[in-house]
């Protein structure tokens, strides 16, 4: 078989995960890379055996040899992107969110439907082990009806700066960058409902506290924090059409005693928390029970996550297969964030 012929859009720090697991993968070849930073493709051209270097993504689509691309670059771009890679005849797994608008997100799903390339979102969190193995208890109703998940994702310091927190590259702060990845797991475990329903408010008190000495944090390839135009922190209720509702909250700074992520789904027969660790909860004997799955690692695992979402990526294309993160789930994600700002500039709940 083949390798699929791999170009890689954007090489700054994510883009690291998706190189290093394509270059795992026997069945794709990295053949490309592109970012506006010359510099910065002609160095991961030498580290990950890049035939090719662009600094100009339209060039890089434009190249018959690539199959399929990765989308590694400011959120503001991933609309423009997808669709111009999709229309070039491109398979496309882009970085989350998939976009800034759900008007952007429509205009890709339209694009992806037209020209029956695979599009898959890089949401993650869904392709974790233990992730994938309490989605499929799930499926087979080991929780029942989930009708509550809660989800929080706490940087007590952690704006990564840059385009990050430059609303107009980034689209929105801590709700459209971690928010994004606890929502839509809770989402895809809760088996998809429809949104129906928002109510959230968003806050900007801290700035990003570029003053903080002595602890290091997650920051832009082009770390720079000067420019702070999106909120320090959010929450949010999301009701759905079937009676079930997701609590969340998340921030880039907080004066938290120490950073925290945790996501707990309730059903009316078992419960499960994904984070910190995998746990599902349950009843046996009219006692009730905690079972820690003995699986390679506790909670989120990036690497293997990376790993598995890219293996998956290569599959859909070699056998044109749909993603289990599809464009379709793009844009209902991006629904139910657009719909959290809306609710919180206009200070009431809003419908989606
Ligand atoms: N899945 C995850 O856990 C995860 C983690 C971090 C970032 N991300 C996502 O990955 C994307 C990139 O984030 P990052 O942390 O790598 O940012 P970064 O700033 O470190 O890197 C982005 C790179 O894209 C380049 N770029 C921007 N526009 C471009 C264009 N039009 N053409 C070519 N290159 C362009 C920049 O020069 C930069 O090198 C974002 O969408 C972010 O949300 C996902």
């Amino acid at each position: 078989m083949a390798a699929v012929q791999i170009g890689v859009i954007g090489n700054g720090s994510i883009s690291a995960s998706h190189l290093n697991a394509y270059k795992n993968n026997k069945n794709a070849n990295i053949y490309a890379v592109c970012d506006l930073n010359e510099e910065r493709a002609r160095s991961a051209a030498e580290k990950y055996g890049a035939e090719k270097v662009y600094t100009d993504y339209r060039e890089l689509l434009a190249d018959p040899a690539i199959d399929a691309v990765s989308i590694c670059t400011w959120n503001n771009t991933h609309a423009e992107i997808s669709i111009a890679a999709v229309n070039a005849g491109k398979h496309v797994l882009v970085e989350k969110p998939l976009c800034r608008t759900v008007e952007e997100a429509l205009e890709v799903q339209k694009a992806v439907e037209a020209s029956g390339k695979v599009l898959q979102v890089g949401f993650v969190r869904r392709y974790d082990a233990n992730a994938q193995l309490l989605k499929s208890l799930a499926d087979q109703g080991e929780f029942g009806d989930i009708y509550y998940a809660k989800a929080t994702a706490f940087r007590r310091l952690g704006n990564p700066g840059g385009w990050f927190s430059d609303i107009e590259r980034s689209g929105g702060g801590p709700l459209i960058d971690i928010g994004v990845h606890v929502i839509d797991l809770c989402w895809y475990m809760m088996g998809r409902p429809k949104p129906v329903a928002v109510s959230a408010n968003t806050y900007r008190k801290l700035g990003n506290r570029s003053n903080i000495q002595n602890l290091s944090f997650y920051k832009a390839a082009d770390y720079d924090a000067s420019k702070n135009t999106i909120e320090d922190m959010a929450n949010a209720l999301i009701r759905f059409e079937n009676g079930a509702s997701l609590m969340v909250d998340v921030s880039f700074t907080l004066h938290a005693k120490k950073d925290e992520m945790s996501v707990r789904l309730y059903g009316d027969k078992g419960g499960m928390e994904i984070d910190p660790e995998a746990v599902i909860v349950s009843e046996k004997n009219n006692t009730i029970v905690n079972i820690h799955p003995q699986t390679d690692h506790k909670g989120f695992h990036f690497e293997s996550g990376f790993q598995n979402e890219i293996d998956h990526f290569i599959g859909n294309v070699l056998n044109g297969t749909q993603p289990i993160s599809p464009v379709q789930d793009g844009v209902e994600i991006m629904k139910i964030l657009c719909g959290i700002y809306e609710s919180a500039e206009k200070g009431h709940e809003v419908k989606l």
